[in-house]
């Protein structure tokens, strides 16, 4: 099927590995022009490179810390001059160290909320007026099953499920203007043992994340009984963006965990 992205204008925020890099690739299968910003740009240049080989006619690489509201803004203010225009935000960044709340040191509370919520407001501040002004535009903001309550991640919990109220609450101001806000809600997704991970991604010291023993939990708990993998998130973000499968969809968020959660 024909998703109608050949040519759109996509930025990929936290694109360089994982899930956004699957995302990225996702996108170039399509004929996306992308716009990847990243706090890693080794590894942004990678996956530019190989987006290229993938299909996408156009790959820029913005680096910038999203946590930074002015980063932020100059990044996209940047990736949109690049590009030429935006059709289609993917504001995937987001990080997480699982640590009981009381384990949770208050002055890494602001960096979580920065990183899982604040970056995705920022992108999307920045991105809003010329969907508006072009009367079409497509956010997809990447939570996590967090979002309902899960143990050692309160903080993280706190910040995906702002993420979601924030997304819902942009669906019900600018629908009008045809601007479409949705979410994806990853469970569990590690990363193969050959995948190239650049220096930010939180799975490089995957043990410290996931032990086996609650890996195994979770599959155990999971109806499919596998884990979800990083083109499971993408293909679904690329069905939520697409005006051909998404045309219709705004202000839902489409649960990726085998299961795992229902909600
Ligand atoms: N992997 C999972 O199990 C899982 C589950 C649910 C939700 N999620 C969500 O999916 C998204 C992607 O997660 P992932 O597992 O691919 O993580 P990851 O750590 O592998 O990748 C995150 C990317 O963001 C970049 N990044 C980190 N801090 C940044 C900053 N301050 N500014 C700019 N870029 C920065 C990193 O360089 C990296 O490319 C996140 O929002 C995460 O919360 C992941």
């Amino acid at each position: 099927m024909d998703l109608g992205l050949k040519h759109k204008s996509v930025i990929v925020t936290g694109g360089a590995s994982h899930i956004g890099q699957a995302i990225v690739f996702a996108f170039a299968g399509e004929g996306a022009r992308l716009a990847i910003i990243d706090k890693d740009t080794a590894q942004a240049e990678r996956t530019a490179t190989e987006a290229k080989q993938r299909g996408a006619p156009h790959v820029t690489v913005v680096s910038a810390d999203l946590t930074s509201h002015s980063a932020a803004d100059e990044a996209c203010q940047h990736a949109m001059q690049q590009l030429g225009g935006i059709d289609v935000l993917a504001a995937n960044v987001g990080a997480n160290w699982p640590k009981f709340f009381l384990e949770t040191p208050p002055d890494s509370w602001d960096q979580l909320l920065h990183l899982n919520l604040s970056a995705a407001m920022s992108c999307v501040r920045a991105v809003l007026p010329r969907m508006i002004e072009q009367r079409r535009g497509s956010i997809v903001a990447t939570a996590s099953t967090a979002a309902f309550g899960e143990p050692r991640q309160s903080v993280y919990a706190a910040a995906k499920a702002g993420v979601v109220a924030f997304m819902k609450t942009i669906a019900l101001e600018y629908g009008r203007y045809g601007v479409r806000a949705n979410l994806v809600a990853p469970g569990l997704v590690l990363p193969d043992e050959e995948e190239e991970l650049g220096t930010e991604s939180i799975w490089r010291d995957r043990n410290s994340i996931m032990n086996d023993a609650q890996t195994e939990y979770v599959v155990r708990n999971t109806p499919l009984r596998r884990l979800s993998r990083p083109q499971d998130i993408a293909n679904s973000v690329l069905f939520l963006a697409s005006d051909e499968t998404g045309r219709q969809l705004t202000g839902q968020m489409l649960t990726v965990s085998g299961g795992f959660a229902m909600r």
